[in-house]
């Protein structure tokens, strides 16, 4: 048992997520609560390494299978070194993107992966967030924004528009497969807007051990 709060942000590329997650970790710094930020892939030193072999180069540089160890493995090695630790001394975690992206990313852009994606993520991660929140958005309008930021990251946002579709019908899906940790946030509004409804609803979570 942990005092810590596991929060996590979701999405297609483009919908928000980095965006909403400094604001809220701002916010709760703000009201004088520990909150660790960190991101995935990456997150420890060993998973950034994963990071740069698995989003850079070619379309086709990875098998769905290697994809899917590979992910998980820098997921391992980020709950050891800095989630788990994190939580144990009663912080904040503010995470953007965790399982919830294997599950869709992996689970079902190519091939119908998701059980091989659950049995990894059983037997490796065993732990979901306390809170996600999923940033639902327009994926032509999200593809346009993720693709101006033009970083040698490309390889998922290469796959294009109609899988952009593909996978925000299967974060919704998730939402409701997990309904009781998983809000979906209207990202196509205003960032202010956007960022008023996570803090509210991110204070609601709060445990009561932190000051609010
Ligand atoms: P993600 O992490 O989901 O890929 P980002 O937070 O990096 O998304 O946002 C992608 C781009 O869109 C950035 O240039 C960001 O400033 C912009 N952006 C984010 N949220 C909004 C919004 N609600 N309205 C307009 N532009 C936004
Ligand atoms: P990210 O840096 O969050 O990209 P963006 O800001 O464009 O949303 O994530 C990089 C890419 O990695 C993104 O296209 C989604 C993909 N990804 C997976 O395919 N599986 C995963 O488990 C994770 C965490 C990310």
């Amino acid at each position: 048992m942990t005092n810590g709060l596991f929060i996590t942000f979701e999405g297609i590329d483009g919908s928000g997520k980095s965006t909403q997650a400094r604001l809220l970790v701002e916010h709760l710094r703000s009201l004088g609560l520990d909150v660790i930020h960190t991101r995935e892939p990456g997150g420890s030193p060993g998973a950034e390494e994963i990071r740069a072999l698995v989003l850079e180069g070619d379309t086709d540089r990875w098998s769905p299978e290697s994809e899917i160890l590979l992910f998980t493995a820098a997921r391992r090695d980020h709950l050891e070194k800095t989630i788990e630790p994190a939580l144990a001394s009663g912080k904040i975690v503010v995470c953007d993107r965790f399982a919830d992206s294997t599950r869709v990313y992996q689970g079902i852009t190519r091939g119908a992966l998701r059980p091989m994606v659950d049995q990894l993520h059983q037997l490796m991660i065993a732990r979901e967030p306390d809170l996600t929140f999923i940033i639902d958005m327009d994926p032509a309008t999200g593809l346009t924004r993720a693709l101006s930021r033009q970083t040698s990251e490309e390889r998922f946002e290469g796959f294009g528009e109609g899988m952009q579709r593909k996978m925000r019908e299967g974060f919704l899906q998730l939402a409701k497969e997990f309904s009781a940790r998983c809000m979906v946030i209207d990202g196509n509004r205003n960032i202010p807007v956007v960022a008023q409804d996570v803090a509210k609803i991110a204070k609601t979570r709060l445990p009561r051990t932190q000051p609010a």
